[in-house]
């Protein structure tokens, strides 16, 4: 029952910037994301939309260039964005969990890939050093990785990059967290291995409940895992649909132009489309609708109006447009 779900995941109106020795890069303006209890929730979009940034800003790994300038970030009815450092290093690794983009540079380069996992398990629970490295084998094994143990002695450069995803995967998943925030969590792994990772991630969701933000590329990926997606371009929300149906009817001229044709969603393995154009400056983002340059349907009101809102345009769809695309019935 939707009325009887409660919320995993709050972000309200997050302001995030970069600063760099070329200037400011507004990477986040004022995103706002609802997630329900044992959902996935996928974001989608290009490139530099900000889908990494807004990740990092849940776990509280921003680098240090970065500022959160405005917003809030509701965990458990806990601001994550106020409730201190020592509250975010109780839930990170147990509550919510992280599968990075880049698992190689992610992983400590100087300590053994066995001692990773297992200093996460102890850190978290009461369990013995032995139990702990029982738990990491089994963990390891279910990510397709064939001699745990072998693995569990190596150093992640004698890794290859699809076994250190891999590795990652295993120590988001170990502690069966409530919330697990997958960047990119298959991408160049093989189709085979893809579909095995992302049937445990399906398992977490159902077995334990848990929550999954899951930032991918692939609309294969979307279409046979997402309940909710939020697309984002240039550092804004601009179509968010609560149901999967809604999206395969998408309203946004951007979204539009990233699935192409209708029905082919569900292709698999489908990959969002490039589009002409390329996306704007982060350093100088216009007060007009950021996609407008290369907007098939943009009007003159697009262009003396301020950036559009999300408007719900259906139940549970919302769109950030002046003039959306009117699916055929
Ligand atoms: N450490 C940083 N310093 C300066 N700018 C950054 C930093 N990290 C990200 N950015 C900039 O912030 C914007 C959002 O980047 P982000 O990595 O969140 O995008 P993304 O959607 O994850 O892209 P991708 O699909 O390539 O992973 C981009 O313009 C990027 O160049
Ligand atoms: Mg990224």
């Amino acid at each position: 029952m939707a009325e009887d779900r409660r919320e995993a995941l709050r972000i309200e109106n997050l302001v995030v910037r970069f600063q760099t020795p070329q200037g400011q890069v507004n990477a986040l303006n004022g995103v706002s994301l609802v997630q329900e209890e044992g959902q996935v929730y996928c974001l989608v979009g290009e490139s530099g939309s900000g889908k990494s940034t807004l990740a990092l800003s849940i776990m509280g790994l921003l680098p240090n260039n970065a500022t959160i300038e405005q917003g809030a970030i509701y965990f458990d009815g806990v601001n994550l964005l106020s409730s201190g450092q020592d509250h975010m290093r109780t839930l990170r690794g147990k509550d919510i969990a992280m599968v990075f983009q880049d698992a190689q540079s992610a992983l400590n380069p100087v300590q053994l890939v066995g001692d990773q996992i297992e200093e996460i398990i102890l850190e978290h629970s009461d369990v013995s050093t032995r139990t702990a490295n029982r738990m990491a084998q089994e963990m390891l094994r279910q990510t397709g990785l064939a001699d745990p143990r072998q693995i569990m002695g190596q150093y992640p450069f004698h890794l290859s990059g699809g076994m250190c995803q891999r590795v990652m995967i295993a120590m988001g998943l170990v502690l069966e967290p409530r919330l697990l925030i997958a960047d990119e969590p298959t991408s160049g792994l093989d189709v085979t291995l893809q579909a095995e990772i992302l049937d445990l991630l399906r398992k977490l969701c159902r077995e334990q409940g848990a929550s999954i933000l899951l930032i991918t590329h692939d609309m294969g990926v979307v279409a046979s895992m997402a309940q909710q997606v939020g697309v984002l371009y240039a550092g804004s929300m601009i179509e968010v649909a609560e149901v999967i149906p809604t999206f395969k009817r998408p309203q946004h001229p951007y979204t539009w132009s990233l699935i192409g044709s209708l029905p082919r969603l569900d292709e698999p393995a489908r990959r969002l489309r490039t589009l002409p154009g390329s996306p704007p400056d982060m350093m100088n983002l216009p007060n007009e609708c950021a996609f407008l340059p290369r907007c098939q349907k943009a009007q003159s009101r697009c262009r003396i109006s301020p950036r559009p809102p999300l408007m719900e345009l259906e139940p549970g769809h919302h769109v950030a447009c002046y003039n959306p695309v009117v699916p055929p019935e």
